[in-house]
Parts: structure tokens; C-alpha cells; sequence
């Protein structure tokens, strides 16, 4: 549709705001020359992140789904002192490269890179770390799993916290109530699930850039019965 556009803003709004990124920039390349699919978030959602943790003061940060571990050096970046990131990837292969470029970022020491399906990793990191003990969760895996991973970062996450759900949009599919698509029916038991919540704050931004037509998900997580 106007995805030549999007990218052409995209491209001058990074140029104008981001500072050139050795690291990003080379963990981009590796993950590219290892074949990995080009889905990671993009350098401009990825300073999002980066803000959003900042804002927060997050100090301990969940990610399900590493890939080649961008969105996680992103927000590593911003975390304090003695902060650290727990990242859960289904795929050895996406977590070796992952890894290899959090230990090129110099954060090898704050990420933690766990492989498994996430739903096997989450109840041990709940044991681990204890609920509520996350500031930001971010969601970017399987789609169809969406439901169950919002409940496991709404335990895990602590009351004045943030879940944040990548990609809720997909070409605007999300609004098809016909669809049987389970990546669609994924993110929309997700919207019920953000909307039914009590003691949750909910909201979606549809966006547009170099990775299309799509958007992401922000619930601040015990935010008392929402006076809507
Ligand atoms: N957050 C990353 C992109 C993640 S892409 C970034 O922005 O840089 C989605 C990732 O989720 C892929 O690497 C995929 O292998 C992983 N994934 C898919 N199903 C999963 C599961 N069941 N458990 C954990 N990770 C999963
Ligand atoms: C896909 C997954 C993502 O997390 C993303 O940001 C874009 C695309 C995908 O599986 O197609
Ligand atoms: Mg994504």
C-alpha cells in the first residue's frame, strides 16, 4: 500500500534522531548473515524500549522471544546498575546468535538468555525470581500463545509495572472477527483478556514503518479498577 513511504519516513526520522549504532548495527548484520528472519523490532521501536525502561527506572526486565537478541541489548542499555533482563527463546540456533551479540554489546553479564518454550521456562523463572518481580515485561514470540504469556507477565510483573505486546495490528487482520487464523485469534484472546483484566490499564497503537502495517500493546499492570 504506502509501505514505500513508511520506510522513506522511517529511514529520515532514524537518520534525524538516532545516533549512528555500532552495536545494533553489527548485531543487525549477524543476525542477518545467520539467516535469521528480518522481524526483530525496528531501531526506532527498539529506542521506545530503551526510553519506556528508562522512564521506569526498571531495574528487572522479562522478554519472551530473543531472536538475535536486539530489542534486548535495546533495552539492556537502559537498565541501571545491577539491573538485569531475562530473555526465554524456543530456538537454539536464534539464541547462539543472540547471545554472541549481547557478548559483542558488553551485556553478556546483565542478559540472561534462557532456551526452551517459553511456557516450559516461565513457571521456573517464576520460582526463581518470584511474582511481581519484573518491571517491564515485553512480549514478542509466538502469537498464539499471546493469552498465556499476558497471564504469566501479569504474575510476574510488578503492580506499577508494564507488559508491553508487540505486533497486534498485522495489517490490520486483528479486526477481522471472521478470522481463523491463529495468530490473529492469538492476539485478539489477547485484546479480551487486556480489556477483562481488572487492576489493569490497557491500550493499543496501530503503526506504520519498515516493518509495514502493525502495532503494539501497553497494559500498566495494577492499576486499581479502571475508571473508564
Ligand atoms: N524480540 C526480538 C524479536 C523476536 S521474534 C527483537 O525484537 O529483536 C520472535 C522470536 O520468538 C523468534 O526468535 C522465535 O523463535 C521465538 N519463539 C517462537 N515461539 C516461541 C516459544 N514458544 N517460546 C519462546 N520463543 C519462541
Ligand atoms: C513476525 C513476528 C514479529 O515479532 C514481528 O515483529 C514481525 C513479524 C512474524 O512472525 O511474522
Ligand atoms: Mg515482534
Amino acid at each position: 500500500m504506502n509501505d514505500k513511504l513508511w520506510d522513506n519516513v522511517d529511514h529520515y526520522l532514524e537518520s534525524s534522531l538516532l545516533p549512528p549504532d555500532e552495536v545494533l548495527g553489527e548485531a543487525s548484520r549477524a543476525s542477518t548473515e545467520a539467516g535469521l528472519p528480518a522481524i526483530a523490532v525496528s531501531p526506532l521501536q527498539g529506542e521506545l524500549l530503551h526510553i519506556l525502561v528508562r522512564l521506569m527506572g526498571a531495574k528487572r526486565v522479562l522478554e519472551v522471544g530473543t531472536l538475535g537478541g536486539y530489542s534486548a541489548i535495546c533495552m539492556a542499555r537502559a537498565l541501571p546498575p545491577g539491573g538485569s533482563l531475562v530473555t526465554l527463546e524456543v530456538d537454539a540456533r536464534h539464541a547462539a546468535v543472540a547471545r554472541a551479540n549481547l557478548e559483542r554489546a558488553g551485556l553478556a553479564g546483565v542478559v540472561d538468555v534462557r532456551v526452551g518454550p517459553a511456557l516450559e521456562s516461565l513457571p521456573r523463572v517464576a520460582e526463581e525470581f518470584g511474582e511481581g518481580s519484573f518491571d517491564l515485561s515485553f512480549i514478542d514470540a509466538d502469537k498464539t500463545n499471546n493469552p498465556a504469556y499476558f497471564a504469566w507477565a501479569l504474575r510476574l510483573t510488578r503492580a506499577g509495572g508494564a507488559i508491553v505486546v508487540d505486533n497486534v495490528v498485522r495489517d490490520g487482520m486483528v479486526a477481522d472477527d471472521d478470522s481463523a487464523d491463529a495468530s490473529v485469534l492469538g492476539v485478539r484472546r489477547l485484546m479480551e483478556a487486556m480489556g477483562g483484566e481488572p487492576g489493569v490499564r490497557s491500550t493499543a497503537i496501530q503503526t506504520v514503518g519498515v516493518k509495514g502495517y502493525d502495532g503494539f500493546a501497553i497494559a500498566l499492570v495494577g492499576a486499581g479498577p479502571a475508571p473508564r
